[in-house]
């Protein structure tokens, strides 16, 4: 369960205060699918990245498996992501010169020592879990944007993290592409993974079991059917 309790955050620029979110808080069980939604510039990144520890509240507390994770060491921070959180993001960020495999094992990979066996086998399951089994010796260059975008869940994939967060992963896709990648996030939801992401494509909410809107840095709650 991740709880994110009464949480703040301001930007300035120059003098100016932008107080994007304000006291926001929120409960989100295990194997759940949430949407979040907005206008541009409501805050959508700016709280999945508080959620997921990219970023830092200015105040409140995210509380992970009862540890809250705002005020953690670096290194304790780092190995949750390593473990537990997988992010994926608009741009699948893929090495262009690393066959599908290698970008997948990318976070794996170490100068120093070989990449262990079973965690290629679990790289490889990845890869046909998310439909690529077939690719996996090309470039990404040589890759349509939707399978590239499938590497990036599949490496997503290969830590079997707890949480994905997902911060617009079909905006950079065309509605058919993106369709496939949502319902190959839906299937993994049902297979217990719990998903937040951030979405501007109202037709995908109905994935969702809760729909969350930012708007004046607060969240309302909306069910999905109100959002047509
Ligand atoms: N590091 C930063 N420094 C200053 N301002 C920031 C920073 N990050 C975000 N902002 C501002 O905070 C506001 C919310 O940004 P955020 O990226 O969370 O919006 P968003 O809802 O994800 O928007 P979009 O739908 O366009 O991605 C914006 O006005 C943005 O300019
Ligand atoms: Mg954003």
């Amino acid at each position: 369960m991740l709880v994110a309790d009464k949480i703040s955050k301001t930007f300035h620029s120059g003098s100016v205060e932008n107080r994007i979110l304000k006291n926001i808080s929120i409960k989100i069980d295990t194997g759940q699918f949430i949407c979040v939604v907005g206008r541009s510039g409501s805050g959508k990144s700016t709280f999945l990245n508080i959620l997921s520890t990219l970023l830092k509240p200015d105040k409140g507390s995210v509380v992970f498996e009862g540890q809250d994770i705002t005020t953690l060491p670096e290194n304790k921070i780092n190995s949750l992501r390593q473990r537990d959180f997988a992010i994926i993001f608009q741009f699948h960020h893929l090495m262009p010169y690393l066959t599908v495999t290698e970008n997948v094992l990318l976070p794996y990979m170490n100068k120093l020592m070989p990449v262990p066996k079973s965690v290629i086998r679990r790289a490889e399951e990845c890869i046909d879990r998310v439909g690529l089994g077939a690719r996996r010796n090309m470039l990404p260059g040589r890759l349509s944007g939707g399978e590239q975008q499938r590497v990036a869940v599949g490496r997503a994939l290969v830590k079997s993290p707890e949480i994905l967060f997902a911060d617009e992963p079909t905006g950079n896709l065309d509605k058919k592409t993106g369709d496939e990648i949502i319902s190959l996030m839906k299937n993994l939801n049902n297979e217990g993974l719990t998903i937040i992401m951030v979405t501007h494509e109202l037709s995908y909410i109905s994935c969702a079991d809760r729909v969350v809107v930012i708007e004046d840095g607060i969240i309302k709650e909306v069910s999905a059917d109100s959002c047509y």
